[in-house]
C-alpha cells in the first residue's frame, strides 16, 4: 500500500514533467479521494459529480463553486456534503446561505472565495469553470501541487506558458479532460515522444457543418447551442458550432502535449466516436474510441491513475457502420485559422483572442450580434491589439481586460461594413484598408 502511494506520487512527478506516464500504475488511487469540482453547476461540473455519486466510498467532496446558480449548488451541496461551498457572484450569498442553513457547510462568496475553495486540501481539483475566470481557481490548486483535471480550455489558451510553468514549478498533475486531450493522453507513448509525427484533433463539425456562409448569416443563438452530438454548456455550444472550440484545443494541445502548431491537425469526423489521435513515424496511427459521452472522459481523469466505471451509452461499431472523416473548410469557420495564427504569433496574442471570442459569443447569445461577427470581432480585436510578450499573471490579466474592452466596443453595424481605402479606413482595419493578417 506505501508502495502504491509511492508510486503514485512519483507518477505525479514524472507526468507533471511532461514525461511518462507509466501504463502499469494500477490502483494507486487512494481509497478515499478528496476532490474539489470549481463550477459543479455546470454541464461538466454535473456529469463530475453524477460520477461521485455512483461511487460514493471512492470519494469525499471538499468543496463546490459556481457563479450564481444557488439553486442546484444547494441541492448538490446538500446530496455530497462539502465542507465548504462559494458562489463567484456576491449577490448570491444570502440565497445561498439561507437554502444551506443548518447543514454546517461554509458558505463563502466573491472571485476570491472561488480561489479559496480550489486552495483547500482536496487532492483533486475539477476545473470545470468556463472561460478565463477559470484561470486564476486553476491556477490555485496547481500552484498547491494538486491534481487537477482541466476541463477549462480557456486557462490554458490565455495563460498556457504560465499555467505549465507553474505545474512543472510546483509538482501539480495535469490530467486533460477534453475528449480529445483524453483521447491524445491514453495514447500518446510519452516514453518515445520523439516517435510521435502528429497529433489529430478529431471534431465534429458542429451543427452547421454543411451549412454555406450565406445559410449561416441567419443561425439564431437557440440553433448554435443545439449540438449534434453533445450537451454542453452555451458558451463551448457556440464555439463548436463556430470551430473556434477546435482552435481553442489546438493551443491547450500544444501546451499539453508541447508540439508546435503545425504537427497539430484537424479532422472532422461527424459520428464524434474516434476522439483523437496520435501518428508515430512507423506510419501507425492510434486512435481512442468511445460514445460521445463526457462521462468517459471524467471517469478517467477522476480514477487516473486507475480507471473506474461510467454509465455512458457502450460504443456498437456494428449499430453504427460507417465513420466517415473529411478536412475542416477554413473558409467557412475562419475562428480554425484565428487561433493557428494567434498560436504562431505567440505573446499575448492567444490571450486576445481567447478574450474576444467570450465576448463575441456572449454578444452573439445576447442577440447583439451576428453568428459570422463572431470571428470577424476576434479577427478585429487581433489586429488592433500587440501581442506583446506575458511575463506574468499581472500581464495576462490587463491584456485579457483590455481585449474585452476593445471586443466589446466593436459597434455591430462595423463588424461586416465594406472595406475602403485609406481615407475612410475603418477604426478596425489595417491602415491600408484591407483586412489585417488576422484573416488570411
Ligand atoms: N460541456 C462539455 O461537454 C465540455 C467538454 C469539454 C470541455 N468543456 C470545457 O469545460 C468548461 C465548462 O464547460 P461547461 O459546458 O460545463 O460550462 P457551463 O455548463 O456553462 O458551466 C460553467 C460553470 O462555471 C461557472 N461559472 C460561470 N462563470 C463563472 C465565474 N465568473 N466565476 C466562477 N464560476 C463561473 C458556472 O456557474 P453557474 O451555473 O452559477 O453559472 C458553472 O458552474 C469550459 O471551459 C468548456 O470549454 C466542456
Amino acid at each position: 500500500m506505501i508502495l502504491g502511494v509511492i508510486l503514485g506520487v512519483i507518477l505525479g512527478l514524472i507526468f507533471c514533467g511532461k514525461e511518462i506516464p507509466l501504463r502499469d500504475a494500477h490502483n494507486t488511487a487512494r481509497e478515499h479521494r478528496s476532490v474539489t469540482v470549481l463550477g459543479s453547476t455546470g454541464s461538466i461540473g454535473c456529469n463530475t459529480l453524477d460520477l461521485i455519486a455512483r461511487s460514493p466510498d471512492r470519494f469525499k467532496v471538499e468543496a463546490l463553486t459556481a457563479n450564481a446558480n444557488v439553486a442546484v449548488l444547494a441541492e448538490q451541496a446538500r446530496a455530497v456534503r462539502p465542507a465548504f461551498v462559494a458562489v463567484a457572484d456576491e449577490r448570491a450569498y444570502g440565497a445561498l446561505r439561507e437554502r444551506l442553513a443548518g447543514t454546517g457547510i461554509e458558505v463563502a462568496a466573491g472571485p476570491k472565495a472561488v480561489v479559496e475553495a480550489a486552495e483547500r486540501p482536496a487532492e483533486w481539483v475539477g476545473a470545470s469553470i468556463v472561460g478565463a475566470a477559470g484561470l486564476q481557481p486553476t491556477l490555485a490548486a496547481i500552484r498547491r501541487g494538486a491534481v487537477v483535471a482541466l476541463a477549462n480550455k480557456e486557462t490554458l489558451v490565455c495563460a498556457g506558458d504560465l499555467v505549465m510553468a507553474e505545474v512543472a514549478r510546483s509538482g501539480a498533475t495535469l490530467l486533460p479532460v477534453d475528449s480529445e486531450h483524453s483521447a491524445i493522453f491514453q495514447v500518446f507513448d510519452f516514453a518515445q515522444r520523439d516517435r510521435i509525427e502528429k497529433i489529430i484533433l478529431t471534431a465534429s463539425g458542429g451543427p452547421f457543418r454543411c451549412h454555406d456562409r450565406a445559410a449561416m448569416a441567419h443561425i439564431t443563438p437557440a440553433e448554435a447551442v443545439a449540438h449534434p452530438n453533445w450537451r454542453m454548456g452555451a458558451k463551448i455550444s457556440v464555439d463548436s458550432a463556430t470551430m473556434m472550440n477546435k482552435g481553442l484545443e489546438i493551443i491547450e494541445a500544444h501546451h499539453l502535449f508541447a508540439l508546435p502548431e503545425t504537427r497539430i491537425d484537424v479532422l472532422v469526423h461527424p459520428q464524434s466516436v474516434i476522439h483523437s489521435m496520435v501518428a508515430y513515424v512507423d506510419g501507425s496511427v492510434l486512435a481512442q474510441m468511445g460514445s460521445p459521452d463526457m462521462r468517459t472522459p471524467l471517469a478517467f481523469a477522476l480514477g487516473w491513475p486507475s480507471r473506474i466505471p461510467a454509465p455512458a451509452p457502450r460504443l456498437d461499431l456494428a449499430a453504427i457502420a460507417t465513420l466517415t472523416f473529411e478536412a475542416p473548410d477554413p473558409e467557412r469557420f475562419p475562428a480554425l485559422r484565428l487561433a493557428r495564427q494567434a498560436l504562431q504569433t505567440g505573446g499575448a496574442a492567444p490571450t486576445i483572442l481567447n478574450a474576444a471570442n467570450e465576448v463575441a459569443v456572449g454578444r452573439f447569445l445576447a442577440g447583439e450580434i451576428g453568428f459570422l461577427d463572431i470571428a470577424e470581432s476576434v479577427a478585429r480585436t487581433l489586429e488592433a491589439l500587440d501581442p506583446v510578450p506575458l511575463g506574468s499573471l499581472e500581464e495576462v490579466m490587463a491584456v485579457d481586460a483590455e481585449a474585452r474592452r476593445t471586443a466589446s466596443a466593436i459597434p455591430r453595424g462595423r463588424l461586416h461594413a465594406k472595406k475602403r481605402g485609406p481615407e475612410g479606413t475603418p477604426d478596425f482595419l489595417n491602415g491600408d484598408g484591407k483586412a489585417g493578417p488576422w484573416m488570411g
